[in-house]
Formats: structure tokens, sequence, C-alpha cells
């Protein structure tokens, strides 16, 4: 059964570890990422974009493969289905569906306006037990086109989001989404040092994990960060481990062309991209 992300991040901030947020694209990226944690007996996180629920066809598809896999597959460890960087209208659609937490990402809207939309929505899933992350801060990246350095949130906004009965919270140190570009900065760790100063238990998020090396994570969890973004570096090493078959020819060997054989490479790609994650995280043994 999907589970609110709440506890197990209360719990992995008092404990010092973060969880991670892996997001899905298909069937074979959600399969891998929960054998993943169930081998490793760690809570994780399934992110889901609006593009990608689009792809996908569909919130309401989402929840039934991954309900029938919570199933199937007899995972045990601690499961969330949670929306990532959900507009207003998302965030309902994906309370509706069955999600077990969503993000509404209003970092774009001036602040009164973010405070207002996020009150309501903390009310809207908190009466049906799903847990809710907000954003301050715009978390920049290849993203929205231009590969720009990702903002820094201001504190007191963050204290601001923090008191309206939200459950973690994302804040903005410089992090961005995809690759980081060879001048990149670096995290804020002033910034997050601030920010968990104001904001004390909330766990905080830190979105565009791909990329960021190991002693800025561990710096980051130390620091009260205790849920861990990851995307494209699934992505990349699905697309690594795909292309290489297919130039090793092996699709036009035997039976290579059935997808069962020509994903499996990507598939365990991934496996071991989240497995190193979780490990790094320090989540692996938390269920
Ligand atoms: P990356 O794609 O940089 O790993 O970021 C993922 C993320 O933050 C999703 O919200």
């Amino acid at each position: 059964m999907l589970v609110s992300a709440k506890e197990m991040l209360d719990k992995a901030k008092a404990g010092h570890y973060a969880v991670g947020q892996f997001n899905i694209n298909n069937l074979e990226w959600t399969k891998a990422i929960l054998q993943t944690a169930q081998e490793l007996n760690s809570p994780v996180i399934l992110g889901v974009s609006e593009g990608a629920g689009k792809y996908m066809t569909g919130y309401k598809t989402v929840v039934g493969m991954v309900n029938g896999m919570l199933e199937e597959m007899n995972i045990t460890v601690p499961v969330a289905l949670h929306l990532d960087h959900g507009s207003y209208e998302a965030c309902y659609k994906c309370i509706e569906a069955g999600f077990s937490s969503i993000m509404f990402d209003g970092s774009h809207y001036p602040i009164d306006e973010n405070v207002a939309k996020t009150k309501e929505l903390v009310a809207a899933a908190h009466e049906k037990g799903i847990s809710i992350e907000a954003e301050v801060g715009a978390i920049g990246g290849e993203e929205d086109g231009v590969v720009g350095m990702g903002e820094c949130a201001d504190p007191k906004e963050c204290k601001m989001i923090a008191d309206l009965g939200i459950d973690f919270l994302a804040a903005g140190i410089g992090n961005i989404h995809g690759k980081y570009p060879a001048n990149w900065q670096g995290l804020s760790f002033e910034t997050l040092d601030a920010i968990q100063q104001l904001t004390g238990e909330m766990p905080l998020v830190l979105h565009g994990g791909t990329g960021i090396p190991e002693d800025m994570i561990k710096k980051a969890i130390s620091l009260g960060v205790s849920k861990i973004n990851v995307n494209t570096e699934c992505q990349l090493s699905f697309a690594a481990a795909t292309r290489e078959y297919i130039e090793a020819g092996k699709d036009q060997v035997g039976k290579g062309f059935d997808p069962r054989k020509l994903l499996a490479p990507g598939a365990q790609a991934i496996k071991d991209t989240v497995k190193a994650k979780m490990e790094m995280f320090g989540s692996v043994g938390k269920a």
C-alpha cells in the first residue's frame, strides 16, 4: 500500500539520512526502482512530473500501475507516489487519482499567492492523509530551455511557507535540474544553514540530485536535507546501457530485438544508479 512521505522523511531528518525521490517514466523505471528499494530495504519516493504523467496516459494509469506492482512484487518497504513540481490544477488531479504525496510548485507566484495556494492545498491533501511539499526559490536548469544558475531562497520566505503546515520544503540553494555546468558554484551551505535554523524540524528537499558530488550531498544531509530528487542520472545511465547494447549489435543476435531483452541492460543500469544513490544518501536498511 502506498504511504504518505511524511513519516519516512520525519524519520530521515531525525536519523540524519535522506530518502531518494526517483522520477519514473514507464513500467521499466518503476519496476527497477521498486526492486532496488526492496532489495536494499530502503524507503523510496517515486516522483512523477506532469510531463511524465501525461506520457504514461494520465495519473490514474500511474496509480494503477504502481499499486499493482506493490502487490504483485510483494513490496514491503514504504513507498510514496509523489507528484513532482505540480501546478495547482495537477495537485488536485493527483489527490483525486490516488497519489500519496504531492508537490505544489508555487515558486513562480508572488510570495502572497504562493502562500494562499499552498495553504489551500495543505488542507485538501491532509484531509486525505496525503503529504505535501512546497517550494521557495525557483530551481533552474535545462528544463527551462536555458541553463541558469539556481536561485537561493530567502530564509524568511521559507519560514513563512514552512509554517503553513506543509510536510517538507524544497528550497533553492544554488541547485539546478539536469547536468551541472562546468562553472557551477556549488551548493550554498550558508543559505541551507540559515533556512534550517528558521524552519527547525521541517525536512528539507534537495532537487537536482544528478551530479552533486558526494561530499556536498553529505554536508547537505548534515544541514537538514532529508529528501533528494534524482531524475536525469537514471535517464543518462539507461540511455548509455541501451546504446551499448545496440552498438554491440546485440539486438540483431537471436531474439535480441525482444523488448524484454533490449530494455534489460537499461533497467539494470537504473537499478545500479538507484543503489549507488541510496547508499550515498544513507537510506539502506532504514525501511
Ligand atoms: P535531476 O534531473 O537534476 O536529477 O533533478 C531531479 C529533480 O529535482 C526532480 O524534481
